[in-house]
C-alpha cells in the first residue's frame, strides 16, 4: 500500500522514519524509564522542518495538510508514541489559532510554531470537566483592555515544555458552553504557573502538567475568535485533531506487530518457531488485517479533512475509536509472542501496550468517541 502515497507523502514518511531510527530508536526506552521530555528530537523534527507540516504557508508552514501530519506522526509512534503525541500536540493546540485566530494572530504565532521556536499545548480538560468539556470552571474575567484568567487545568500534554498554552475559560458563566472563549497565555504571564508534572502509566516521553491561573492577566487581543464562540472551536479542533491520536495509535500497533513476527519467527527453548504453527499465522493475520482497516480509516478522514469536506466529525471520532482500540489488541496479542518475556521491562514489547492504553483515554476517552458518533447518527437517520 505504500506505493499509494505521492511523493510527498514519501519525502514526510522518509524524513520522519529516517529521524524515528536514527536519533529515537536508540533512546526510547531510556525517555520512556526516566519520562524525559524529547528535546533533541523535537530538535532533530525542527531541522527537518517538520513542525509546520499543516500550517498555512503564508504563515510558515507546509500547507501539507492532516494526511502529512499524520504520517509523520505514525512514523514517530511505530518507535515511541509519546514522542509522536510530543510532536501531534503542536497541531492540536494550533488549530484553533487556524480556525479561529485574526490575521494579525495567526502572523504573530504560527510562522514561530511552525519553525519550532515555540511549541504550543492544549488546555481543554479540567479535574470535574474531562468529558464534560461543557462545564469547565476556569473563568476569564473582562477587566478594562485585559482578561483576568483564574482557575486550573489538568492533562495538559506538553504542559511545560510550550511556550505557548490555548487555553478555554468561561467568559461568561451564565451562558454555559456559549460563555466559553478561547485565549492564548504565554509562558512566563505572571499569574501562570506549571504545575507537577504527572507520573504516567505510558506515553512517558511526554508532559503531561497541571497549569494554575491566579489573577492571570493577558491582553483582550489574545482571545481567538468571538466571544463565547470557544467551545465550538475547541470541538471543530478536536474534530481536525483526532486522526493524530489515531495514527498514533496505528504507528505503535505496527510498531508491536513488527516485533510480534520477528519474534515469532526466532526458534524460543529449543522449539520451533512460533511462526511455524498455524494459530500463531492466523493470530498474526488477524492483527494484520485490523491494523490495515485502522489505518485506512485514519487516512481517508485525514484526506477529507484535507479535501474541505464538511462534518467529518463523525469519521474523526470513528477512526480514532477504532485505531486506539485496534492498537490495544494488537500490543496486547504482541505480547503473547514475547511468552514470560513479555511482562519484562527490559524488552521492547510491553511499552507499547502501554502506551495503547493512553491513546484509549485522551483528546476524548473512547466513551466520548462512541457519543459522538452515536449523536451523529440519530440526528442522520431522523430526517
Ligand atoms: N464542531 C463545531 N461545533 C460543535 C461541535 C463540532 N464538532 N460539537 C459541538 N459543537 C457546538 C454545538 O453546535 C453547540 O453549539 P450551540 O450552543 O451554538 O448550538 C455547542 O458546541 C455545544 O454542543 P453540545 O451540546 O453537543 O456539547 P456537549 O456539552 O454535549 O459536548 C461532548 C459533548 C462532545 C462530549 C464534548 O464535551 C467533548 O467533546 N468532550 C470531550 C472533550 C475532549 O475530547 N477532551 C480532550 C482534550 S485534549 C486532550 O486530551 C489532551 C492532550 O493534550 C492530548
Amino acid at each position: 500500500m505504500y506505493e499509494m502515497f505521492d511523493k510527498t507523502n514519501h519525502e514526510y514518511i522518509e524524513k520522519a522514519r529516517h529521524i524515528a531510527e536514527t536519533y529515537l530508536r536508540p533512546v526510547a526506552a531510556e525517555l520512556d524509564r526516566e519520562q524525559t521530555y524529547p528535546w533533541e528530537i523535537i530538535k532533530r523534527l525542527q531541522e527537518a522542518e517538520l513542525m509546520g507540516v499543516w500550517i498555512p504557508k503564508e504563515y510558515g508552514g507546509h500547507d501539507a495538510g492532516i494526511l502529512n501530519l499524520c504520517l509523520v506522526v505514525e512514523e514517530l509512534s511505530k518507535v515511541c508514541g509519546g514522542v509522536g503525541v510530543a510532536f501531534a500536540v503542536n497541531a492540536l493546540g494550533s488549530f484553533p489559532i487556524i480556525l479561529g485566530g485574526s490575521e494579525e494572530q495567526k502572523k504573530k504565532y504560527l510562522p514561530e510554531i511552525a519553525q519550532g521556536r515555540k511549541l504550543i499545548a492544549f488546555g481543554l480538560s479540567e479535574t470535574d470537566a474531562g468529558s464534560d468539556a461543557g462545564s469547565l470552571q476556569t473563568r476569564a474575567e473582562l477587566d478594562g483592555d485585559e482578561y483576568i484568567i483564574n482557575g486550573a487545568k489538568k492533562w495538559n500534554t506538553n504542559g511545560g515544555a510550550a511556550e505557548l498554552y490555548t487555553i478555554y475559560a468561561s467568559t461568561r458563566p451564565d451562558r454555559g458552553t456559549r460563555g466559553i472563549s478561547a485565549i492564548i497565555v504565554e509562558k512566563g504571564t505572571e499569574g501562570f504557573e506549571i504545575g507537577r508534572l504527572e507520573d504516567k502509566m505510558g506515553i512517558r516521553a511526554a508532559n503531561v502538567a497541571e497549569l494554575y491561573f491566579k489573577d492571570c492577566r493577558v491582553p483582550v487581543e489574545n482571545r481567538l475568535g468571538l466571544e463565547g464562540k470557544g467551545f465550538g472551536n475547541a470541538m471543530m479542533t478536536l474534530d481536525r485533531a483526532r486522526p493524530g491520536v489515531a495514527a498514533q495509535a496505528v504507528g505503535l500497533a505496527q510498531g508491536a506487530l513488527d516485533l510480534a513476527v520477528k519474534r515469532a519467527k526466532v526458534s524460543q527453548f529449543g522449539r520451533e518457531p512460533l511462526a511455524h504453527q498455524q494459530a500463531a499465522q492466523f493470530k498474526l493475520a488477524d492483527m494484520a488485517t485490523e491494523l490495515e482497516a485502522a489505518r485506512q480509516l485514519v487516512y481517508t478522514t485525514a484526506r477529507a479533512l484535507d479535501a474541505g469536506v464538511k462534518n467529518v466529525g463523525k469519521h474523526s471520532a470513528m477512526c480514532k475509536l477504532m485505531a486506539t482500540e485496534v492498537a490495544m489488541k494488537i500490543t496486547t496479542a504482541a505480547i503473547d509472542f514475547y511468552e514470560e518475556w513479555g511482562m519484562l521491562t527490559s524488552e521492547p514489547i510491553e511499552k507499547f501496550m502501554r502506551d495503547a492504553k493512553i491513546t484509549q483515554i485522551y483528546e476524548g476517552t473512547n466513551q466520548v468517541q462512541r457519543l459522538v458518533v452515536a449523536r451523529w447518527l440519530l440526528k442522520e437517520y431522523s430526517a
